[in-house]
Protein backbone atom coordinates (compact mmCIF):
# COMPACT_ATOMS: atom_id res chain seq x y z
CA UNK A 1 0.00 0.00 0.00
CA UNK A 2 1.27 3.57 -0.87
CA UNK A 3 -0.36 7.14 0.44
CA UNK A 4 0.04 10.23 -0.76
CA UNK A 5 -1.06 13.20 1.21
CA UNK A 6 -2.04 16.91 -1.08
CA UNK A 7 -4.63 18.69 -2.55
CA UNK A 8 -6.81 15.93 -4.43
CA UNK A 9 -9.29 16.18 -7.42
CA UNK A 10 -11.95 13.58 -8.11
CA UNK A 11 -15.66 13.19 -9.72
CA UNK A 12 -18.92 12.77 -8.19
CA UNK A 13 -21.38 10.09 -9.90
CA UNK A 14 -23.21 13.33 -11.37
CA UNK A 15 -20.04 14.46 -13.01
CA UNK A 16 -19.66 17.60 -10.12
CA UNK A 17 -16.10 17.99 -9.07
CA UNK A 18 -15.08 16.23 -5.46
CA UNK A 19 -12.10 18.63 -4.04
CA UNK A 20 -10.42 17.85 -0.98
CA UNK A 21 -7.54 21.18 0.15
CA UNK A 22 -5.88 18.46 2.38
CA UNK A 23 -6.40 14.62 1.13
CA UNK A 24 -4.86 11.57 1.14
CA UNK A 25 -4.87 9.07 -1.50
CA UNK A 26 -4.19 5.09 -0.48
CA UNK A 27 -3.24 2.90 -3.67
CA UNK A 28 -3.04 -0.75 -2.60
CA UNK A 29 -2.45 -3.97 -5.50
CA UNK A 30 -5.05 -6.33 -6.69
CA UNK A 31 -4.59 -9.50 -7.29
CA UNK A 32 -2.69 -9.15 -10.61
CA UNK A 33 -0.46 -6.91 -9.26
CA UNK A 34 -2.60 -3.73 -10.59
CA UNK A 35 -2.71 -0.73 -8.25
CA UNK A 36 -6.22 0.57 -7.23
CA UNK A 37 -7.81 3.31 -5.36
CA UNK A 38 -8.18 1.60 -2.05
CA UNK A 39 -9.20 5.08 -0.40
CA UNK A 40 -9.80 8.53 -0.95
CA UNK A 41 -11.16 11.66 1.12
CA UNK A 42 -10.08 14.58 3.97
CA UNK A 43 -6.90 13.50 5.26
CA UNK A 44 -7.85 14.53 8.95
CA UNK A 45 -10.93 11.50 8.62
CA UNK A 46 -8.29 9.14 6.83
CA UNK A 47 -4.73 9.76 8.74
CA UNK A 48 -5.84 7.95 11.94
CA UNK A 49 -6.61 4.72 9.96
CA UNK A 50 -3.71 4.74 7.74
CA UNK A 51 -1.18 5.90 10.73
CA UNK A 52 1.11 2.87 9.83
CA UNK A 53 1.60 3.71 6.16
CA UNK A 54 4.80 5.89 5.63
CA UNK A 55 2.91 8.78 3.21
CA UNK A 56 4.64 10.96 0.47
CA UNK A 57 3.43 14.33 1.53
CA UNK A 58 3.36 16.71 -1.58
CA UNK A 59 2.39 20.28 -0.08
CA UNK A 60 0.97 22.79 -2.79
CA UNK A 61 0.51 19.92 -5.52
CA UNK A 62 -2.86 18.71 -6.31
CA UNK A 63 -3.32 14.73 -7.53
CA UNK A 64 -5.87 14.63 -9.96
CA UNK A 65 -6.86 11.57 -12.54
CA UNK A 66 -4.94 10.68 -15.40
CA UNK A 67 -6.25 12.30 -18.53
CA UNK A 68 -8.19 10.22 -21.39
CA UNK A 69 -7.55 10.93 -24.89
CA UNK A 70 -10.58 9.60 -26.80
CA UNK A 71 -8.95 10.18 -30.38
CA UNK A 72 -5.53 10.26 -31.39
CA UNK A 73 -3.19 8.95 -34.07
CA UNK A 74 0.28 8.18 -33.26
CA UNK A 75 1.79 8.21 -36.96
CA UNK A 76 1.05 11.76 -37.30
CA UNK A 77 3.34 12.89 -34.34
CA UNK A 78 4.84 14.77 -37.81
CA UNK A 79 1.84 15.40 -39.02
CA UNK A 80 1.27 18.31 -36.29
CA UNK A 81 1.12 22.06 -37.87
CA UNK A 82 0.52 21.28 -41.40
CA UNK A 83 -1.35 23.73 -43.48
CA UNK A 84 -4.37 22.84 -45.75
CA UNK A 85 -7.13 24.26 -47.03
CA UNK A 86 -9.30 21.49 -45.16
CA UNK A 87 -9.36 17.96 -44.50
CA UNK A 88 -9.47 16.22 -47.55
CA UNK A 89 -6.18 18.58 -49.26
CA UNK A 90 -4.95 17.89 -45.50
CA UNK A 91 -4.97 14.33 -45.85
CA UNK A 92 -3.23 13.56 -49.28
CA UNK A 93 -0.73 16.56 -49.38
CA UNK A 94 0.55 15.97 -45.25
CA UNK A 95 -0.77 12.96 -43.77
CA UNK A 96 -0.83 9.89 -46.58
CA UNK A 97 2.81 10.32 -47.05
CA UNK A 98 3.94 10.17 -43.29
CA UNK A 99 1.60 7.20 -42.61
CA UNK A 100 3.15 5.26 -45.36
CA UNK A 101 6.76 5.68 -43.60
CA UNK A 102 5.15 3.19 -41.02
CA UNK A 103 5.92 0.37 -43.42
CA UNK A 104 9.46 0.38 -42.21
CA UNK A 105 9.12 -1.28 -37.93
CA UNK A 106 12.18 0.72 -36.98
CA UNK A 107 10.47 4.45 -38.06
CA UNK A 108 7.05 2.93 -36.43
CA UNK A 109 9.21 1.46 -32.78
CA UNK A 110 10.73 4.96 -32.96
CA UNK A 111 7.60 7.20 -33.65
CA UNK A 112 5.39 4.77 -30.65
CA UNK A 113 8.19 5.51 -28.48
CA UNK A 114 7.90 9.26 -28.80
CA UNK A 115 4.09 9.06 -29.34
CA UNK A 116 3.21 7.65 -25.55
CA UNK A 117 6.14 9.32 -23.91
CA UNK A 118 4.78 12.77 -25.17
CA UNK A 119 1.47 11.62 -23.84
CA UNK A 120 2.59 10.77 -20.58
CA UNK A 121 4.40 13.90 -20.00
CA UNK A 122 1.40 15.89 -20.82
CA UNK A 123 -0.82 14.16 -18.35
CA UNK A 124 -2.59 11.44 -20.87
CA UNK A 125 -2.80 7.67 -19.36
CA UNK A 126 -5.35 6.20 -21.81
CA UNK A 127 -5.61 7.20 -25.60
CA UNK A 128 -7.80 5.09 -27.81
CA UNK A 129 -5.49 5.66 -30.84
CA UNK A 130 -5.07 5.30 -35.06
CA UNK A 131 -1.95 3.43 -35.58
CA UNK A 132 -1.78 2.69 -39.58
CA UNK A 133 -2.72 0.33 -42.15
CA UNK A 134 0.66 -1.60 -41.72
CA UNK A 135 -0.03 -3.85 -39.29
CA UNK A 136 3.45 -3.67 -37.96
CA UNK A 137 2.76 -0.15 -36.67
CA UNK A 138 0.05 -1.52 -34.65
CA UNK A 139 2.23 -4.16 -32.95
CA UNK A 140 5.21 -1.51 -32.14
CA UNK A 141 2.66 0.65 -30.55
CA UNK A 142 0.75 -2.03 -28.65
CA UNK A 143 4.75 -3.14 -27.22
CA UNK A 144 5.35 0.28 -26.01
CA UNK A 145 2.49 0.88 -24.67
CA UNK A 146 3.19 -2.27 -22.67
CA UNK A 147 6.45 -1.24 -21.64
CA UNK A 148 5.01 1.65 -19.90
CA UNK A 149 2.12 0.31 -18.61
CA UNK A 150 -0.24 2.69 -20.28
CA UNK A 151 -3.80 1.99 -20.77
CA UNK A 152 -3.75 1.77 -24.92
CA UNK A 153 -6.56 1.33 -27.53
CA UNK A 154 -5.32 1.07 -30.90
CA UNK A 155 -6.06 -1.08 -34.84
CA UNK A 156 -4.89 -1.17 -37.98
CA UNK A 157 -6.34 1.19 -40.47
CA UNK A 158 -8.68 0.25 -42.71
CA UNK A 159 -8.76 1.88 -46.36
CA UNK A 160 -8.72 -0.27 -49.39
CA UNK A 161 -9.80 2.17 -51.61
CA UNK A 162 -9.32 6.11 -52.36
CA UNK A 163 -6.02 5.59 -50.88
CA UNK A 164 -2.29 5.90 -52.25
CA UNK A 165 -0.01 3.62 -52.83
CA UNK A 166 1.89 3.19 -49.55
CA UNK A 167 -1.45 2.74 -47.24
CA UNK A 168 -3.69 1.15 -49.31
CA UNK A 169 -4.69 -2.11 -47.89
CA UNK A 170 -6.18 -4.75 -49.57
CA UNK A 171 -9.52 -6.06 -48.69
CA UNK A 172 -9.27 -9.87 -47.69
CA UNK A 173 -6.06 -9.59 -45.76
CA UNK A 174 -7.20 -6.61 -44.14
CA UNK A 175 -9.78 -8.34 -41.82
CA UNK A 176 -7.64 -11.10 -41.92
CA UNK A 177 -4.88 -9.51 -39.94
CA UNK A 178 -7.61 -7.29 -38.14
CA UNK A 179 -8.82 -10.57 -36.55
CA UNK A 180 -5.19 -12.21 -35.61
CA UNK A 181 -4.27 -8.68 -33.71
CA UNK A 182 -7.60 -8.88 -32.07
CA UNK A 183 -6.68 -12.49 -30.99
CA UNK A 184 -3.18 -11.45 -29.91
CA UNK A 185 -3.55 -8.28 -28.17
CA UNK A 186 -7.10 -7.53 -27.01
CA UNK A 187 -7.25 -7.64 -22.97
CA UNK A 188 -3.46 -7.94 -22.50
CA UNK A 189 -2.61 -6.41 -19.34
CA UNK A 190 -4.09 -2.85 -20.01
CA UNK A 191 -4.30 -2.95 -23.79
CA UNK A 192 -7.29 -3.17 -25.87
CA UNK A 193 -7.87 -3.76 -29.41
CA UNK A 194 -9.91 -1.16 -31.81
CA UNK A 195 -11.47 -1.94 -35.24
CA UNK A 196 -10.60 0.91 -37.19
CA UNK A 197 -11.98 1.70 -40.57
CA UNK A 198 -10.41 5.02 -41.31
CA UNK A 199 -13.77 7.05 -42.63
CA UNK A 200 -16.10 5.16 -45.02
CA UNK A 201 -14.94 6.79 -47.97
CA UNK A 202 -11.46 4.89 -47.47
CA UNK A 203 -13.24 1.42 -47.22
CA UNK A 204 -15.10 -0.87 -49.60
CA UNK A 205 -18.71 -2.20 -48.88
CA UNK A 206 -16.64 -5.47 -48.27
CA UNK A 207 -14.38 -4.25 -46.04
CA UNK A 208 -17.21 -2.02 -43.86
CA UNK A 209 -19.67 -5.60 -44.00
CA UNK A 210 -16.10 -7.47 -42.45
CA UNK A 211 -15.20 -4.60 -40.05
CA UNK A 212 -19.03 -4.87 -39.03
CA UNK A 213 -18.94 -8.75 -38.52
CA UNK A 214 -15.48 -8.40 -36.47
CA UNK A 215 -17.81 -5.88 -34.59
CA UNK A 216 -20.60 -8.39 -33.75
CA UNK A 217 -18.12 -11.48 -33.07
CA UNK A 218 -15.84 -9.34 -30.74
CA UNK A 219 -18.24 -7.33 -28.95
CA UNK A 220 -16.05 -5.86 -26.15
CA UNK A 221 -13.99 -5.02 -28.69
CA UNK A 222 -14.03 -1.13 -29.85
CA UNK A 223 -14.87 0.22 -33.04
CA UNK A 224 -12.76 3.78 -34.02
CA UNK A 225 -13.58 5.66 -37.36
CA UNK A 226 -14.48 9.60 -38.52
CA UNK A 227 -17.78 11.11 -39.18
CA UNK A 228 -19.65 14.33 -40.38
CA UNK A 229 -16.13 16.35 -39.44
CA UNK A 230 -15.78 18.20 -42.75
CA UNK A 231 -18.62 19.43 -46.13
CA UNK A 232 -16.72 18.18 -48.44
CA UNK A 233 -15.75 14.91 -46.84
CA UNK A 234 -19.87 14.32 -46.20
CA UNK A 235 -20.83 15.69 -49.97
CA UNK A 236 -18.28 12.84 -50.82
CA UNK A 237 -20.73 9.77 -48.86
CA UNK A 238 -23.88 11.35 -49.92
CA UNK A 239 -22.03 10.66 -53.30
CA UNK A 240 -20.79 7.45 -52.84
CA UNK A 241 -23.81 5.91 -50.47
CA UNK A 242 -26.60 8.21 -52.23
CA UNK A 243 -29.38 5.80 -50.50
CA UNK A 244 -28.13 6.06 -47.12
CA UNK A 245 -30.04 8.62 -44.94
CA UNK A 246 -26.53 10.53 -43.70
CA UNK A 247 -23.45 9.77 -43.56
CA UNK A 248 -23.58 8.35 -39.53
CA UNK A 249 -26.44 5.56 -41.14
CA UNK A 250 -23.73 4.36 -43.93
CA UNK A 251 -22.23 3.33 -40.90
CA UNK A 252 -24.74 1.77 -39.00
CA UNK A 253 -26.00 0.15 -42.30
CA UNK A 254 -22.84 -1.74 -42.13
CA UNK A 255 -23.08 -3.00 -38.21
CA UNK A 256 -20.60 -0.25 -36.94
CA UNK A 257 -22.21 2.06 -34.30
CA UNK A 258 -22.89 -0.41 -31.10
CA UNK A 259 -21.88 0.53 -27.37
CA UNK A 260 -17.43 0.85 -27.60
CA UNK A 261 -17.95 2.30 -30.81
CA UNK A 262 -16.25 6.00 -30.84
CA UNK A 263 -16.87 8.22 -33.59
CA UNK A 264 -14.20 11.25 -34.32
CA UNK A 265 -15.92 14.68 -34.52
CA UNK A 266 -19.90 14.34 -35.19
CA UNK A 267 -20.03 17.79 -36.10
CA UNK A 268 -22.37 18.07 -39.09
CA UNK A 269 -24.94 16.48 -36.90
CA UNK A 270 -29.22 16.33 -37.47
CA UNK A 271 -30.91 15.15 -34.54
CA UNK A 272 -31.80 11.88 -35.69
CA UNK A 273 -27.94 11.46 -36.44
CA UNK A 274 -28.36 12.22 -32.57
CA UNK A 275 -30.34 9.80 -31.67
CA UNK A 276 -29.05 7.06 -33.42
CA UNK A 277 -26.01 8.30 -31.55
CA UNK A 278 -28.04 7.70 -28.42
CA UNK A 279 -29.96 4.27 -29.32
CA UNK A 280 -26.96 2.85 -30.45
CA UNK A 281 -24.60 3.12 -27.79
CA UNK A 282 -21.92 5.07 -29.91
CA UNK A 283 -19.76 7.83 -28.02
CA UNK A 284 -18.35 11.13 -30.09
CA UNK A 285 -14.97 12.52 -29.64
CA UNK A 286 -15.04 15.95 -29.73
CA UNK A 287 -11.42 17.36 -31.11
CA UNK A 288 -11.65 21.18 -30.70
CA UNK A 289 -7.84 21.93 -31.40
CA UNK A 290 -8.22 19.76 -34.61
CA UNK A 291 -11.73 21.60 -36.07
CA UNK A 292 -10.37 24.45 -35.36
CA UNK A 293 -7.28 23.72 -37.23
CA UNK A 294 -8.24 22.22 -39.90
CA UNK A 295 -11.51 24.69 -40.54
CA UNK A 296 -14.18 21.20 -40.08
CA UNK A 297 -16.31 23.66 -37.72
CA UNK A 298 -17.77 23.25 -33.94
CA UNK A 299 -19.12 20.55 -32.42
CA UNK A 300 -22.76 21.30 -31.31
CA UNK A 301 -22.58 20.90 -27.23
CA UNK A 302 -26.63 22.17 -27.02
CA UNK A 303 -27.90 19.27 -29.67
CA UNK A 304 -25.78 16.74 -28.10
CA UNK A 305 -27.00 17.43 -24.61
CA UNK A 306 -30.47 17.85 -25.81
CA UNK A 307 -30.91 14.70 -27.39
CA UNK A 308 -28.41 12.74 -24.77
CA UNK A 309 -25.50 10.63 -26.43
CA UNK A 310 -21.95 10.07 -24.80
CA UNK A 311 -18.96 12.12 -25.62
CA UNK A 312 -15.90 13.38 -24.61
CA UNK A 313 -12.73 14.98 -25.36
CA UNK A 314 -9.90 14.14 -28.00
CA UNK A 315 -6.92 16.03 -29.35
CA UNK A 316 -6.89 14.17 -32.71
CA UNK A 317 -3.17 15.10 -32.92
CA UNK A 318 -2.17 15.48 -35.91
CA UNK A 319 -5.07 17.56 -37.24
CA UNK A 320 -5.26 18.74 -33.52
CA UNK A 321 -2.31 21.05 -32.71
CA UNK A 322 -1.14 19.79 -28.88
CA UNK A 323 -1.27 16.79 -26.96
CA UNK A 324 -2.09 19.11 -23.44
CA UNK A 325 -5.80 18.02 -22.67
CA UNK A 326 -5.21 21.84 -21.17
CA UNK A 327 -5.12 23.20 -24.68
CA UNK A 328 -7.62 20.58 -25.68
CA UNK A 329 -10.32 21.59 -22.86
CA UNK A 330 -9.56 25.73 -23.54
CA UNK A 331 -10.60 25.25 -27.49
CA UNK A 332 -13.56 23.20 -26.08
CA UNK A 333 -14.59 26.02 -23.71
CA UNK A 334 -14.03 28.58 -27.14
CA UNK A 335 -16.15 25.59 -29.06
CA UNK A 336 -19.28 25.74 -26.04
CA UNK A 337 -19.23 29.11 -26.10
CA UNK A 338 -19.74 29.40 -30.07
CA UNK A 339 -22.75 26.36 -29.70
CA UNK A 340 -24.39 28.68 -26.85
CA UNK A 341 -24.33 31.64 -27.72
CA UNK A 342 -28.01 31.33 -28.24
CA UNK A 343 -28.23 31.16 -24.81
CA UNK A 344 -25.23 33.25 -23.07
CA UNK A 345 -24.29 29.97 -21.40
CA UNK A 346 -20.55 28.41 -21.71
CA UNK A 347 -18.87 25.05 -20.57
CA UNK A 348 -18.23 24.99 -16.72
CA UNK A 349 -14.55 24.25 -15.89
CA UNK A 350 -15.76 21.48 -13.69
CA UNK A 351 -17.46 19.81 -16.95
CA UNK A 352 -14.29 20.65 -19.22
CA UNK A 353 -12.53 18.75 -17.04
CA UNK A 354 -14.84 15.84 -16.44
CA UNK A 355 -14.98 15.50 -20.28
CA UNK A 356 -10.91 14.58 -20.45
CA UNK A 357 -11.27 12.21 -17.41
CA UNK A 358 -14.06 10.58 -15.97
CA UNK A 359 -16.67 11.26 -19.02
CA UNK A 360 -14.22 10.53 -21.68
CA UNK A 361 -13.84 7.05 -19.51
CA UNK A 362 -17.43 6.54 -19.71
CA UNK A 363 -17.76 7.36 -23.09
CA UNK A 364 -15.42 4.62 -23.85
CA UNK A 365 -17.55 2.17 -21.56
CA UNK A 366 -14.31 2.17 -18.48
CA UNK A 367 -16.32 4.00 -16.52
CA UNK A 368 -14.82 3.46 -12.76
CA UNK A 369 -11.92 1.66 -14.35
CA UNK A 370 -9.79 4.67 -15.26
CA UNK A 371 -10.39 8.66 -15.40
CA UNK A 372 -11.19 9.16 -11.85
CA UNK A 373 -9.79 8.82 -8.86
CA UNK A 374 -12.92 6.96 -6.04
CA UNK A 375 -12.30 3.76 -4.73
CA UNK A 376 -11.73 0.90 -7.01
CA UNK A 377 -10.88 3.33 -10.07
CA UNK A 378 -7.35 1.50 -11.41
CA UNK A 379 -4.47 4.58 -9.55
CA UNK A 380 -3.40 6.48 -12.78
CA UNK A 381 -2.59 10.44 -11.90
CA UNK A 382 -1.11 13.24 -12.40
CA UNK A 383 0.99 15.36 -10.33
CA UNK A 384 -0.04 18.85 -10.80
CA UNK A 385 2.23 22.19 -9.66
CA UNK A 386 -0.44 25.11 -9.85
CA UNK A 387 2.55 26.81 -9.17
CA UNK A 388 4.51 25.84 -12.47
CA UNK A 389 5.19 29.07 -13.98
CA UNK A 390 4.93 32.54 -12.67
CA UNK A 391 2.16 33.70 -14.37
CA UNK A 392 0.33 30.15 -13.38
CA UNK A 393 1.36 30.70 -9.55
CA UNK A 394 0.16 34.65 -9.73
CA UNK A 395 -3.68 33.79 -10.64
CA UNK A 396 -4.02 30.39 -9.17
CA UNK A 397 -3.23 31.99 -5.88
CA UNK A 398 -6.04 34.68 -6.59
CA UNK A 399 -8.25 31.15 -6.90
CA UNK A 400 -11.54 32.05 -4.72
CA UNK A 401 -13.50 28.88 -5.49
CA UNK A 402 -12.87 25.46 -6.95
CA UNK A 403 -14.32 26.44 -10.70
CA UNK A 404 -11.45 29.64 -10.78
CA UNK A 405 -8.84 27.54 -9.58
CA UNK A 406 -9.93 24.72 -12.25
CA UNK A 407 -10.06 27.30 -14.96
CA UNK A 408 -6.66 28.99 -14.42
CA UNK A 409 -4.87 25.66 -15.27
CA UNK A 410 -7.55 25.15 -17.88
CA UNK A 411 -6.27 28.62 -19.68
CA UNK A 412 -2.78 29.05 -18.97
CA UNK A 413 -1.97 25.33 -18.09
CA UNK A 414 -0.01 23.29 -20.68
CA UNK A 415 2.87 20.20 -19.96
CA UNK A 416 4.14 22.26 -17.55
CA UNK A 417 1.43 22.18 -14.97
CA UNK A 418 2.22 18.32 -14.91
CA UNK A 419 4.81 17.43 -12.24
CA UNK A 420 4.65 13.76 -12.96
CA UNK A 421 2.53 10.63 -14.01
CA UNK A 422 1.83 7.53 -12.28
CA UNK A 423 0.01 4.85 -13.58
CA UNK A 424 -1.92 2.20 -11.88
CA UNK A 425 0.35 -1.13 -13.11
CA UNK A 426 4.34 0.06 -12.23
CA UNK A 427 2.92 2.45 -9.77
CA UNK A 428 6.24 4.16 -10.76
CA UNK A 429 6.50 7.22 -12.49
CA UNK A 430 7.16 6.70 -16.47
CA UNK A 431 10.94 6.97 -17.35
CA UNK A 432 10.56 10.07 -18.97
CA UNK A 433 9.01 11.76 -15.55
CA UNK A 434 10.90 12.58 -12.55
CA UNK A 435 10.33 9.27 -10.18
CA UNK A 436 7.31 10.37 -7.42
CA UNK A 437 9.99 10.40 -4.31
CA UNK A 438 12.36 13.28 -5.86
CA UNK A 439 9.37 15.77 -6.40
CA UNK A 440 10.24 18.68 -3.94
CA UNK A 441 8.04 18.85 -0.77
N1 LIG B 1 -10.76 11.45 -41.73
C1 LIG B 1 -10.14 10.36 -42.25
N2 LIG B 1 -8.87 10.28 -41.82
C2 LIG B 1 -8.69 11.31 -40.99
C3 LIG B 1 -7.56 11.76 -40.22
O1 LIG B 1 -6.49 11.17 -40.22
N3 LIG B 1 -7.74 12.88 -39.48
C4 LIG B 1 -8.93 13.55 -39.45
N4 LIG B 1 -9.03 14.65 -38.70
N5 LIG B 1 -10.00 13.16 -40.17
C5 LIG B 1 -9.87 12.06 -40.94
ZN1 LIG C 1 -8.80 11.48 -36.43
Amino acid sequence: MKAYRAAILRFADDHAAVYEEDGLLVVAPDASGRQRVKAVGAWHELAPQYAHLKVAHLPGRILAPGFVDMHIHCPQVDVIGSPADGLLPWLENYTFPQEARFADPAHAAEVAAFFLDELARNGVTTALAFATSHPASVNALFEAAEARSLRLITGKCLMDRHSPDGVRDETEQSLIDTEALIQRWHGRGRLGYAITPRFAPSCSDAQLRGAGELAAKYPDVWVQSHVAENHDEIAWVRSLYPEARSYLAVYEQFGLLRPRSVYAHCIHFDDTDRALMRASGAAAAISPTSNLFLGSGFFDYEGADRVGFAYGLASDVGGGTSFSPFHTMLAAYYVGREGHSKTGLSLKPQQLWWQHTAGAAQALGLGGVVGNLQPGCEADFVVLNPAATPLLARKTALAASLDELLFAMIVLGDDRLIECTVVSQALAALPTMKPIQDLPT
